[in-house]
């Protein structure tokens, strides 16, 4: 999904995000499992202050098992509830269904103290762009849900997705934004696809990701393109673009051509799993 970053636009979001998280008991917060640091901004811990906390560490298949357990130890250590899951699969939504029950349990047994019947526990997913908030609301309600429209004290236009006789889910969810002024942060989400913004030119990113795998993932690309990988990073870029036959018109190498290979490839997951953080 693609979002323009600019002040007016931050500040619209943020001011919709206040108004909506009032309706709510739960705040279902979505990170990209590869780079959970980056791909969240804190903003959301005073935002969502008082509120029940799941964090959903998305994208789990193109994430290196090794950091990701890293990643969930560190958050449950801070006490957020933590999931880790593919939102394109609904074998997830049980789990997930059954951890929103627990952690709002206490809010449940009031609920039942006071007499109250049939009051659903009521879940918004929040994320910054491209983490899959849709892909995971999607997945979460599928399809034999009904929009229960609107409701008496809610804000007029407002859809609840109610889930079962438990959850209800507001169908839009809340965007946050990157933490720009910080410019690893702004690298890593250009690494993932997450920001087209370019703020570096496509070669100089092909060239900052084979820096980082033949750092943090010896042998991930000399397994993949059959090449050396211990020569200088823009030899090795070299090497790709010969294996993989990008050449231009006029016979000679396509940088350009390799370097979208390389990134596109290891978006996909093809280089394995791979984080870019780790805890
Ligand atoms: P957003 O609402 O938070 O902005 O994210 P959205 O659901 O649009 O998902 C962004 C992209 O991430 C989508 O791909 C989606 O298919 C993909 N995606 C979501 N969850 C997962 C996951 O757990 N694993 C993987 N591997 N991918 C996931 P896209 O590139 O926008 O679409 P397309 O290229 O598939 O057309």
């Amino acid at each position: 999904t693609n979002f323009n970053w600019y002040p007016g636009h931050m500040t619209k979001a943020k001011r919709q995000m206040q108004e909506d998280i009032k309706l709510i008991d739960l705040v279902v917060e979505l990170v990209d499992a590869r780079l959970p640091q980056s791909s969240r901004n804190p903003d959301i811990d005073e935002l969502g202050k008082n509120k029940f906390r799941l964090i959903l560490m998305n994208k789990n298949d193109l994430a290196d098992p090794k950091a990701t357990e890293g990643w969930t130890r560190y958050f449950e250590e801070k006490g957020y509830a933590v999931v880790c899951l593919d939102a394109r699969s609904k074998n997830y939504m049980n789990q997930i269904h059954n951890v929103i029950m627990d952690v709002c349990k206490e809010k449940i047994e009031r609920d039942r103290k006071r007499g109250i019947k049939n009051r659903p526990v009521r879940a918004m997913v929040v994320g910054i762009p491209n983490v899959g908030k849709s892909t995971f609301i999607n997945s979460f309600a599928g399809k034999a849900v009904a929009k229960t429209g609107n409701k008496p004290g809610v804000t007029k236009g407002k859809q609840w997705i109610r889930l079962n006789k438990n959850v209800e889910l507001l169908d839009t969810p809340g965007i946050l934004w990157p933490k720009f002024e910080d410019q690893t942060v702004g690298l890593r989400l250009a690494l993932v696809g997450s920001i087209n913004d370019d703020i570096l030119n496509i070669d100089e990113l092909a060239m900052e990701l084979i820096r980082y795998l033949k750092a943090n993932y010896p042998g991930a690309l000399a397994a993949r393109y059959d090449i050396e990988e211990e020569n200088e990073d823009a030899q090795v870029l070299l090497a790709i673009a010969k294996q993989r036959n990008c050449i231009k018109n006029g016979g000679e190498l396509d940088y350009a051509k390799a370097a979208i290979l390389v990134l596109d490839e290891f978006r996909s997951g093809k280089l394995g799993r791979i984080s870019l953080e780790m805890a």
